[in-house]
């Protein structure tokens, strides 16, 4: 950023101190302390022993002379504010600009991998779904565009003794052939084999054993177990499309079937597996982890989640040999990971970067939402719900909508909101969900942000004479021509951070700080939209005012499919 500026700034302090900085240039929110900020002075203060303010009347003396610079003045104890001409605001839009657009993939690079949605076959999504399924997502959509090969991976829970239970059930109960069940009438089986197992004991152990049968190859139960898991997957992919979002690797547990005898024999060849109480195979971690034992196989011979975890790490490292390997779960998971990890890391693997990506509970305000009948909240019927409140919202603000088709705007707006309302709050505390709040078109929501965008380009579309190319600057706008006003400053100082927020979006996996800049984004444009005219403006002036429209426009799309939310032309 603002290479000019910075080249001075590290040259009036090599050559005054003989030191060498790298000067971070931020953005003040408050118009009166100019577009960029150095905080330089304060930093170096106490290490080359001189007051700060000194430090900052230097840099301002010799940022000064600058052509970047309209404006220089020291504030505070030593922060250095800068106005900039509008040719370097221009052509520091040009390059964050750039910069936030998609980078072309790195082939050569290891690929990431990243994990999330793993739902249970044999029933339907859930409510709770949605966090893991749109964060993880958004993550895998925000090093996508940074240019990393990504590998989006459904671990499809597929094995345990609960189909033991089904199969069981459908023996027992089935009404129908295992082609014709939908995820429903699995679940009401399941929900049935638990019903009766409470009066009849023999249930359990009949379910144990056909488990057993499965883990040992039975080709009817294995084929019962490939016809439920085909059609949960069609179930499924009907509420990932209306998710936006969509996977490369669907492998479930089972698949690590043959997988895990390796990782027992060298973890008990490594001595990293031991036998525990009971028979059990466990690992046991150094005092100053304080983890507890983990177990492996249980004391008759049976694997485990974590079994097949582990098996699901070697494979991937051995397969992929990823840089990243990112599993967006539960943070109720968190000791398991902890322990997964721990375990690869005393087996001698060399992990990639790794990191369990928690998440916190959701709860909905409305109580309706939480206390429906039946033992799950189905996402489908959530995302319905969001679409007829959606449905309603239009038919209030009738007066100010314009849509060509309804239909598709009130799902737009509806999963929109559902999605946004997550992923706008920080993942790792408990998110609280309002419908109304979410559905505002004022407040931090996704139809405020589709509104603001069906708003921009709604003035792109009135254009009837486009700018020429001697207002647009192509041959170069003198400042008196371009005169800019504060609100027009603090939009492009705005647009010019979508590139860092994306950026520590991404690094930190935390998909609500690009949410609260879009937020910002929007609130800003609608400032400057509300107060300077536009389309009426002249000359150079209403050439550049078109282009922060496109360009918010634009950063809106993006940024909001980054978070796989859609926003309307029209609304
Ligand atoms: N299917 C699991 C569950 O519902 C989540 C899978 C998490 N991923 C993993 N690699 N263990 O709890």
């Amino acid at each position: 950023m603002l290479p000019s500026l910075t080249a001075r700034a590290q040259k009036i302090i090599h050559d005054t101190f003989d030191v060498d900085v790298e000067p971070q240039w931020q953005f003040p929110r408050e118009v009166a302390h100019g577009d960029v900020t150095l905080s330089l002075a304060l930093q170096l203060a106490k290490r080359v022993g001189k007051n700060p303010k000194e430090i900052a009347d230097l840099l301002r003396t010799g940022l000064e002379k600058d052509p970047s610079v309209i404006k220089i003045e020291v504030a505070g104890n030593g922060y250095v504010n800068v106005w900039l001409s509008a040719g370097a605001l221009q052509s520091e839009l040009d390059a964050a600009m750039a910069a936030g657009s998609a980078q072309p993939i790195r082939k050569k690079e290891a690929p990431v991998i990243v994990e999330y949605s793993s739902p249970n076959i044999a029933k339907p999504l859930g409510i709770h779904h949605i966090l893991s399924t749109s964060i993880g997502q958004a993550i895998a959509n925000l090093y996508q565009h940074g240019g990393f090969k990504v590998i989006h991976w459904n671990y499809i829970a597929d094995w345990g003794l609960q189909f033991g239970k089904l199969w069981v059930a459908h023996q027992k109960w089935g009404t129908r052939s295992v082609e014709d069940y939908s995820l429903d009438d699995m679940l009401q089986l399941y929900v049935k084999f638990h019903a009766e197992a409470e009066t009849d004991s023999t249930l359990e152990d009949a379910a144990r054993a056909e488990f057993k049968k499965l883990e040992d190859g039975d080709p009817a139960i294995r084929h019962f177990l490939d016809v439920i898991t085909d059609s949960t997957k069609k179930a499924n992919k009907h509420i990932y499309d209306r998710l936006n979002v969509a996977f490369d690797v669907e492998y479930g547990e089972g698949f690590y079937e043959d997988k895990m005898q390796p990782v027992i024999d060298e973890g008990k060849k490594k001595k990293v597996m031991k036998e525990g109480e009971k028979g059990a195979l466990i690992v046991e971690f150094p005092e100053e982890s304080k983890l507890p034992p983990y177990m492996i196989l249980k004391g008759d011979g049976a694997t485990l989640y974590s079994t097949r975890d582990l098996a699901q790490m070697r494979y991937r490292i051995d397969t992929y040999h990823p840089q990243g390997i990112y599993i967006v779960v539960d943070v109720a998971q968190k000791l398991h990971f902890q322990q997964l990890e721990a375990t690869c890391k005393l087996l001698g693997w060399e992990l990639p970067s790794f990191e369990h990506v928690i998440f916190g509970r959701m709860s909905f305000t409305d109580q309706a939402m939480s206390t429906r009948k039946g033992n799950i909240v189905k996402l489908d019927d959530v995302l319905n719900e969001g679409v007829e409140r959606a449905k309603k919202k239009i038919d209030e603000h009738r007066a100010s909508i314009q849509t060509d088709d309804e239909a598709e705007l009130a799902e737009i707006m509806g999963v929109g909101a559902l999605v946004y309302g997550i992923l706008s709050q920080n993942r790792k505390m408990d998110i609280v969900f309002d419908w109304d709040k979410m559905l505002s078109f004022d407040g931090n929501s996704a139809p405020y942000l589709q509104y603001t965008h069906a708003r921009a380009r709604s003035i792109l579309r009135k254009v009837t004479d486009p700018p020429s190319s001697a207002d647009s600057g192509e041959a170069g706008v003198t400042e008196e021509e371009l005169m800019l006003g504060d609100y027009e400053r603090t939009l492009i100082k705005t647009l010019m951070q979508f590139p860092a927020a994306i950026a520590e979006a991404r690094e930190t996996h935390m998909p609500h700080k690009l949410a609260n800049f879009l937020f910002q984004l929007a609130q800003d444009f609608n400032g400057f939209y509300n107060i300077e005219p536009i389309l009426k403006a002249e000359g150079p002036s209403r050439a550049f005012r078109l282009r922060l429209v496109e360009l918010t426009a634009d950063t809106l799309r993006t940024g909001a499919s980054l978070l796989s939310i859609r926003v309307p032309d029209r609304m």
